[in-house]
């Protein structure tokens, strides 16, 4: 019985928690939902980062942290932004019961963010979000900065290349800022 009760009252306590979480709203409006980019593909994603210790990745709504972690594994500084309350605190959890170093996880909306800092930035959005970025990624990001972007590209911004070695349908876009 008093399990039943305890069950019923953390259900509600999600219920309440999604109800509130205007956040995630807010992401799925400005970028993009939830999604995770595919295990398949991390290969491809580390050969195209090439990352070295030290560096700074920032990484646009970062979901489950999943890619934060591959890429925070590299010896890189990893900035992950995430503007949804559930898998942030997924992410929170992760990060601190697998012990991750190099990583820090925002509960921000990275259009408020600057990303001048930045040696690599990576993202899974959504044409719309990557429309609406191109504009931000000229004005603020360093020359030599790299994107990488799953599945979607940026409009008319020519690709350094476009990797499809881990599936027939997704892409994974590499481009640079000059
Ligand atoms: C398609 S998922 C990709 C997650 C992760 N990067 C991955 O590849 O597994 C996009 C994530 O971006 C988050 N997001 C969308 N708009 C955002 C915003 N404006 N600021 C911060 N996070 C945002 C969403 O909540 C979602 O978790």
């Amino acid at each position: 019985m008093w399990l039943y009760f305890k069950i019923g009252l953390i259900a509600l306590a999600i219920m309440v928690l999604l109800a509130f979480d205007i956040s995630a709203l807010i992401a799925l409006v400005s970028a993009a939902p939830w999604a995770p980019t595919r295990k398949k593909a991390f290969a491809a994603i580390l050969r195209l980062a090439k990352l070295k210790p030290g560096q700074v990745v920032y990484e646009l709504g970062s979901g489950d942290a999943r890619v934060t972690e591959l890429l925070a594994q590299t010896g890189a500084r990893v900035v992950a932004f995430e503007y949804s309350l559930l898998p942030y605190l997924v992410s929170r959890w992760k990060i601190k019961h697998r012990k991750l170093t190099g990583v820090e996880l925002k509960y921000q909306n990275f259009f408020t963010a600057d990303f001048s800092q930045a040696d690599l930035i990576y993202c899974y959005l959504t044409p719309y979000a990557m429309k609406k970025l191109t504009s931000k990624f000229m004005a603020e990001l360093k020359p030599g900065t790299k994107i990488i972007s799953f599945q979607f590209p940026l409009p008319q911004w020519p690709a350094q290349s476009v990797d499809q070695s881990f599936s027939g349908q997704a892409k994974i876009y590499l481009y640079q800022k000059n």
